[in-house]
């Protein structure tokens, strides 16, 4: 009965093509109306308490996810990273060293992998070699870019479709001006020229297509660039495929996240973290780490080339390291101790509030746009500095139905301030 409405539908809509475009349109605009609704509602469910204020953490059977170091070199230095500052040696990973992974992370049940953790791929100059063992091997494998080596990327793409089919271009700032401050060494027009290969290879295309996804972190560098980002790269991608993740202290100086982030009552100590309950990750010697940015290789607990990954993964090494971020008190690891970052709710509230602010309010100026996430990680910062969860949840609901009433937020004012009432 179903099918046959929609057959004569369709019939319908042959003989009056005019209509076949208005209904093709209000299919978007009701899916698009879905998709701003989860927004809003993602940002509410991350103010759960459960979901991040009180963690605690259980070792997964398996590792959830994995990266691969493939090199820890980079050719860029960026500020919030500074991959420079490790003291391991540079280096490549042997052929056989990526298999043995592989066939290890197959033999768990991870049929996928990053290729990095510190340093950047396409370094990786027999890149195509490690992508024929992940090919052969029925792999899948995704890639991080500093989106600097334009001429690589439609090579592998084309040569590896069927292991290789994600791509990220992390992309911090909006103009060239702050992309090249804060990715040291990296040229704006080279990220542009990546895209471009990419729609390229895109266009036309019904049966294959390279996912394509940008990540930028936000800042007080960023935050004044958001709608530029549509602007810039829209041409590439829709806006709900870029990611804007609050910058981190993860790294051997966190002085830039520090000077950059300056909500005090949203930071925390990274400890327990998560990851070495849920994930794996290489060393481009095969070292088995607990850190997807183990920098100096102070949370090592293996190594694949003489134990298996399921001897590792529930070995007594790794246990020692869970068992310290179970007891923060019992805590030796360096780099764990220095961690600090923005609660987890932070990212989900801000990444979709950005979402939800571009989709509903499309017209917003540059400045404006800034100044409403300004207003919100202010306030924010200040329910939490009493802990005051229900304000907190209050307060970002408060400011989402200002957006839907299409005020405007500066700051200065006192919104942030004042008990908010959602009448
Ligand atoms: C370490 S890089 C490695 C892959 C590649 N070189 C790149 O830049 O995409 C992986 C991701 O980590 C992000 N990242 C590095 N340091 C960060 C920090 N302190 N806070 C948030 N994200 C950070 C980068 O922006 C990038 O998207
Ligand atoms: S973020 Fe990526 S490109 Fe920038 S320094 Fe770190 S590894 Fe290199
Ligand atoms: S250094 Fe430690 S606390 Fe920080 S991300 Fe790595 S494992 Fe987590």
């Amino acid at each position: 009965m179903l099918q046959s409405l929609k057959n004569l539908a369709k019939h319908r809509m042959r003989q009056h093509p005019h209509l076949r475009y208005w209904v093709k349109a209000a299919q978007k605009q009701w899916e698009g109306r879905k998709r701003v609704d989860n927004y809003r509602r993602n940002s509410l469910i991350c103010l759960e308490p459960d979901n991040d204020l009180n963690r605690s953490f259980i070792k997964t059977e398996i590792p959830l996810a994995s990266n691969i170091e493939i090199t820890n070199a980079c050719n860029l230095n960026c500020l919030m990273c500074n991959t420079k500052l490790q003291e391991r040696p540079y280096g490549l990973m042997e052929p056989k060293v990526f298999e043995r992974i592989i066939l290890e992370l197959k033999a768990t049940g991870v049929t996928s992998a990053g290729l990095h953790t510190v340093g950047e791929t396409f370094i990786y100059k027999e890149l195509e070699v490690l992508l024929e063992i992940a090919q052969h091997h029925n792999f899948r494998v995704w890639i991080s870019t500093n989106a600097q080596f334009p001429e690589r990327i439609e090579e592998v793409y084309t040569k590896f479709q069927k292991t290789l089919n994600d791509i990220r271009i992390s992309v911090d700032g909006a103009t060239a001006k702050t992309f090249e401050y804060i990715r040291v060494g990296g040229s704006f027009d080279k990220v542009i020229e990546s895209f471009e290969v990419i729609h390229q290879l895109n266009e036309g295309k019904q049966n294959f297509k390279v996912g394509v996804t940008l990540d930028s972190i936000l800042n007080s560098d960023t935050i004044y660039e958001l709608p530029l980002y549509n602007e810039q790269f829209g041409k590439y991608m829709g806006f709900e495929d870029m990611n804007f993740w609050v910058v981190t202290g993860l790294s051997p100086d966190n002085s830039y996240f520090k000077s950059t982030f300056p909500y005090p009552n949203l930071i925390r100590s990274e400890v327990p973290c998560h990851f070495p309950f849920a994930s794996q990750y290489f060393t481009y010697e095969g070292k088995a780490t607990l850190c997807c940015r183990d920098y100096n290789e102070e949370l090592v607990v293996g190594d694949i080339m003489t134990s298996s990954l399921k001897e590792i993964w529930s070995g007594e090494e790794a246990e020692k390291v869970r068992d310290q971020h179970r007891k923060p008190e019992s805590l030796t690891i360096n780099a764990c101790q220095n961690c600090y970052g923005p609660h987890k709710f932070v990212e989900n509230v801000i990444n979709n509030f950005i979402h939800y602010l571009h989709f509903k309010r499309p017209e917003i100026s540059t400045e404006e746009f800034g100044d409403t996430l300004t207003v919100l990680l202010e306030g924010m910062d200040q329910k939490m500095k009493n802990g005051d969860t229900p304000a907190l949840q209050n307060f970002v609901k408060s400011t989402f139905d200002l957006i839907d009433r299409g005020q405007r937020l500066s700051p200065e004012q006192t919104h942030a301030k004042e008990p908010i009432s959602t009448s």
